[in-house]
């Protein structure tokens, strides 16, 4: 079995500063990129910006700048934004790249010489700022104004020569393949969705532009740009070093294992994108996941409604732990969520620090003060240590699918209970009362309880990398023990090496009123 893992985010359009959406994205695509690494797979986490389109020549000409500096400028945002985060992306891919010129030139020439493209005339509506084309039916009038009604943004009336992709002649070809790949879209509510649309029978795409210039060129026909989710979608490939399918890289991590995406744009990546890679003669990716929409305060973020969250102000304010914490615990993957100061300030209290923080703090100086800061030996375990210790053991398996079933909440709930279980075992044990009655009892809570902290340390460290090294550190574990394997050793620890020093993890935030 290939131990090799690809994972992607969307690409995002730098029309403007990072949000939470964007952020969200990225953070849910992180935490599987993390599991995979501590579960002993070669990963390839994928990220980057989305730069050519109307959308960004239109945004670069408000703010009076040539398209490629303006996306300099905003691509930087997103490329520091992957630090705030914490992100551990290995490549950001900017489609203004000349690696990403080749590869959807190359998809071009595959998909003419495979006889799926022709020159015609596009007439329709066309959104700018989804960049996409909608139907007739998808558009509505709202005080004289069109709008679609799939994404409620303003479309206009486009008329030119185009390039056609035959995308009617894969309808069949695609149903095959999503019944044949179950999982293919993912949750399946979405995948509903998609199957329904295209059995309704599908268009042929407009997949080049005449009325504007920043994008790719058609090769041969430079009067023409290649179509922006045509040219988006092809990143994933670039970053491979595609078209050279020799490639190392292509060769480990194509086809991809998961695509993280948000609902909005998923027709693009689960219809047109293995429609695009069918016609080519390519591999199609394994699964393509659709996560929901962060609402704040139960609205969609919008600039006119002035709720939009910037994650780099609450990132200053909270921490970054915080924040991935809260986006994962409290937003179920693949349904909308609302976000709340108000309930991020809960989350921070209740579980971080009351929890996983002070079981942490608690038994760290109590180790520190009763046993010369050193893990005690395993010796002489109970039943009850047995059993708190097996308990994760024993359900390893059950966590290991829920996050290759992109399952985060069932996972994280799972793992917070074993802290929860932790802090309640280590209450009712009592160890204070123990120090001169029965040492050696003592002793076997602490180690079983140490071995509890590596644990939970262990599972949530792709979710809380920053805090939980600090942790790990503490109880001197090497970066290469921090994997899934050390939860299945006992007695990794080096008993010769006093504790270090533990810093609180999660400040308690007191409430305004
Ligand atoms: N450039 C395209 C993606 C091309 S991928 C080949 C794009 N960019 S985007 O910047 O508009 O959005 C990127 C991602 O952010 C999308 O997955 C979108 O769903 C996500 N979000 C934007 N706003 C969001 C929320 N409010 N909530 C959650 N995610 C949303 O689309």
């Amino acid at each position: 079995m290939s131990k090799n893992f690809y994972i992607t985010t969307p690409i995002y359009y730098p029309s403007g500063k990072p949000h939470m959406g964007h952020a969200y994205s990225s953070i849910v695509a992180d935490v599987f990129a993390r599991f995979k690494r501590i579960e002993g797979y070669e990963v390839l986490f994928l990220t980057g910006t989305d730069e050519h389109g109307q959308k960004i020549q239109k945004e670069a000409q408000k703010n009076k700048k040539d398209p490629k500096q303006f996306c300099d400028e905003l691509s930087d945002k997103f490329l520091s934004l992957t630090k705030s985060l914490c992100l551990s992306n290995d490549d950001f891919i900017r489609t203004t790249e000349n690696r990403h010129l080749k590869s959807v030139q190359e998809i071009w020439n595959r998909l003419v010489k495979s006889g799926d493209i022709y020159l015609d005339k596009y007439s329709g509506w066309y959104s700018v700022s989804d960049e996409a084309f909608y139907d007739k039916d998808e558009i509505e009038e709202i005080d004289g104004k069109k709008f679609s009604k799939i994404s409620g943004s303003p479309v206009e009336w486009v008329e030119e020569e185009s390039y056609f992709f035959k995308l009617s002649a894969w309808s069949n070809k695609l149903l095959e393949f999503y019944k044949k790949n179950n999982n293919f879209i993912l949750p399946v509510s979405r995948k509903n969705e998609v199957v329904s649309f295209v059995q309704k029978g599908l268009k042929d795409l407009s997949i080049s532009r005449t009325s504007f210039s920043w994008g790719i060129p058609v090769p041969n026909n430079n009067k023409h740009v290649i179509y922006v989710w045509l040219d988006a979608l092809t990143n994933y490939l670039s970053a491979l070093n595609f078209p050279n399918i020799e490639d190392k890289k292509y060769k480990a991590f194509w086809p991809a294992d998961v695509h993280i995406i948000g609902k909005d744009i998923l027709r693009f990546h689960a219809i047109y994108w293995p429609a695009f890679l069918i016609a080519a003669n390519l591999p199609l990716p394994k699964r393509v996941f659709g996560h929901g929409w962060i609402l704040s305060d139960d609205k969609k973020m919008s600039k006119s409604l002035g709720n939009i969250l910037d994650p780099i102000e609450i990132i200053k304010d909270y921490g970054i732990d915080q924040l991935r914490y809260y986006l994962i615990k409290e937003v179920s993957l693949g349904n909308d969520g609302s976000i709340s100061m108000e309930n991020l300030k809960n989350c921070i209290n209740n579980d971080l620090a009351n929890n996983y923080g002070n079981l942490c703090q608690r038994v760290f100086s109590f180790i520190k003060k009763n046993c010369n800061n050193k893990i005690p030996k395993k010796n002489r375990l109970n039943k009850s240590d047995i059993r708190l210790i097996g308990n994760i053991k024993d359900n390893l398996a059950k966590l290991i699918d829920y996050i290759n079933n992109q399952n985060l909440n069932e996972y994280i709930k799972m793992v917070v209970n074993f802290s929860f279980e932790a802090n309640k075992y280590f209450n009712d044990s009592e160890p204070w009362s123990l120090k001169k009655k029965d040492p050696e009892r003592m002793n076997a809570i602490l180690y079983t309880i140490s071995e509890q902290i590596k644990n939970i340390s262990i599972l949530l460290n792709p979710i809380i990398p920053i805090s939980t090294k600090k942790v790990l550190d503490t109880i001197n574990l090497s970066d290469k023990d921090v994997s899934i394997d050390s939860i299945k050793k006992d007695e990794i620890f080096d008993y010769n090496l006093e504790l270090k020093n533990l810093d609180i993890l999660f400040k308690k935030i007191e409430n305004d009123n």
